[in-house]
């Protein structure tokens, strides 16, 4: 086994854990072959007073009740979708690591950001420094007037290098009140002999920049490329420095585009801003509730297998499409994949329709998928993946346009999710015929009755009239079996 010389450590590139021997899987984000060599370095080595030095001052510590508790100034960007993901704008001195996979959109959608920036009131030619690290000046220029969509681009300074050293001597000359740093991976400081894209120079950098943007009160945004088999050193080893941490999604092959915050320490996370990509740049979506099932084909003309969810992101209800397929073993071995969903909780879920309704799913294999690149974490997405395997299993499909959403126990039964009355209201604004809910939730609603918004049928199993006959927005039911008798009345 590899042990490291004196002055050498292992670090894992996908989540920065450290060993001092090499190690085939990580044993902290237990992925494979991500371990790589660096040398030893310590975040701030470069500017850190040599031990035993005594300090010329000391910062005094400070009463509670004297301390300004006033919130944060935020400077709005002029891209309002992009605002509302970061808590309300940007903070001055705060540090914005943007990742997601290569060709995503990230220097796009930064550029953009930079353009709408420097044309608000106030700023001038060098209130933004874009650095593209991995692009010449030319190619920045042009794809700015891409983007710029016949209107005249604002100015701003574009730094075309990867030297940390040039690039702080730029914020130090210009004060920016926006730093741009695409991408974080390809910025080296010459202090370090370890290669740009290492793990010990994209801490470093990204170290000595948030520290040099903070103390000019300049809000600093870098961009960094993730890769799922962690061959690139994975902006996941600068969650902890940064204040911010937004991750930008979405499949390549389609236009729409996702940005999450995962990570904020001035607002709230997991709130979302939907993009799609077009010939001049990104275009906000900002009303994007039913963005991901615009399209779908008409209820009839679908397979068995397409169950449509509302899911919750942050403060907003996005309607989406899970899709399964179940087909007799093709090949030698089970194969199970999922797109958009957990795969944990898909092979939960298939357990679950095995031990409650006595579904032989075993020598079956099995594709789960949320359509349009969204990604489901919520496990009110259970009830869906449920349907959709049991619809395509059986050759089922739905005879109206339902929404179901529930967290399903391992019993079988539906649990309570949050904001379900949001969910209902999302599906009736959308033209659904009906939203089925747990049980668990029917508290939340007015009866029919007391109130006219929401009409409510309590849906009992046995005497399950069809669709067609309910005059009723919201279903409930108290367990799986119960929901998929409403969901497939002629099963
Ligand atoms: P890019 O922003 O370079 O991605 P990243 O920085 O995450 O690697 O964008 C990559 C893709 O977007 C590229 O394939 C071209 C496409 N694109 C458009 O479709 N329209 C546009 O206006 C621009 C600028 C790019
Ligand atoms: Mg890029």
């Amino acid at each position: 086994m590899a042990k490291t010389p004196s002055g050498s450590i292992f670090v894992c590139a996908s989540c920065g854990c450290e060993s001092t021997r090499w190690l085939g899987r990580c044993p902290n984000c237990l992925e494979w072959n991500t371990l790589r060599e660096e040398a030893r370095t310590h975040s701030g080595a470069l500017k850190n007073t040599p031990k035993g030095t005594p300090k010329d001052t000391y910062i005094q510590s400070q009463a509670l009740s004297a301390i300004d508790a006033r919130n944060e100034e935020r400077i709005k960007t002029g891209y309002s979708e992009f605002d509302i993901v970061i808590g309300g704008g940007l903070v001055q001195g705060a540090a914005i690591l943007l990742g997601g996979e290569p060709g995503i959109g990230k220097s796009t959608l930064l550029l953009q950001l930079a353009s709408a920036f420097a044309s608000l009131p106030g700023q001038n030619a060098s209130s933004v420094l874009y650095v593209g690290a991995e692009e010449s000046a030319n190619q920045i220029a042009m794809r700015a007037a891409r983007i710029a969509r016949d209107e005249k681009t604002p100015d701003m300074q574009i730094l075309s290098t990867g030297a940390l050293e040039d690039i702080t001597n730029a914020i130090t000359a210009l004060s920016p009140r926006l730093v741009i740093i695409d991408s974080i991976q390809a910025v080296y400081t010459s202090a370090l002999h370890a290669s740009p894209g290492s793990l010990s120079q994209v801490r470093e950098c990204a170290w000595m920049l948030t520290e040099e943007c903070r103390a000019r009160a300049g809000t600093l945004i870098v961009s960094g490329h993730v890769t799922k088999d962690g061959t690139l050193a994975g902006p996941k080893i600068l969650e902890h420095l940064v204040d911010t941490v937004l991750y930008f999604e979405g499949s390549r092959d389609r236009e729409l585009r996702i940005l999450r915050s995962v990570k904020n320490r001035f607002g709230g996370v997991n709130e979302i801003a939907v993009f799609t990509m077009g010939e001049k740049g990104l275009h906000e979506i900002a009303d994007p509730g039913g963005v991901f099932i615009e399209g779908m084909p008409k209820i009839g003309s679908h397979g068995p297998g397409s169950i449509l969810t509302a899911a919750l992101e942050g403060n907003r209800v996005l309607l989406a499409e899970v899709q399964a397929l179940v087909t007799p073993r093709v090949s030698g071995s089970i194969v199970r994949t999922t797109d958009g969903v957990d795969a944990n909780r898909v092979q939960r879920v298939r357990a679950i329709l095995e031990s409650q309704l006595g579904m032989n799913l075993g020598d079956q294999d099995t594709f789960v998928n949320v359509t349009g690149g969204l990604e489901i974490n919520e496990p009110a997405v259970e009830l869906a993946i449920a349907a959709a395997i049991y619809g395509s299993a059986r050759g089922l499909c739905p005879d109206s346009r339902l929404i179901v959403a529930g967290e399903l126990g391992l019993l079988g039964d539906l649990r309570r999710i949050p904001q379900a009355e949001k969910r209902a209201a999302q599906a009736r604004k959308f033209g659904m015929d009906a939203c089925i809910l747990p049980e668990a939730n029917s508290g939340e609603f007015r009866r029919a009755d007391e109130g006219k918004e929401t009409s409510v049928l309590f849906a009992a199993p046995s005497s399950s009239p069809s669709m067609a006959t309910r005059d009723a927005h919201v279903l409930f039911a108290a367990n799986l079996r119960d929901a998929l008798a409403i969901i497939f009345p002629e099963n």
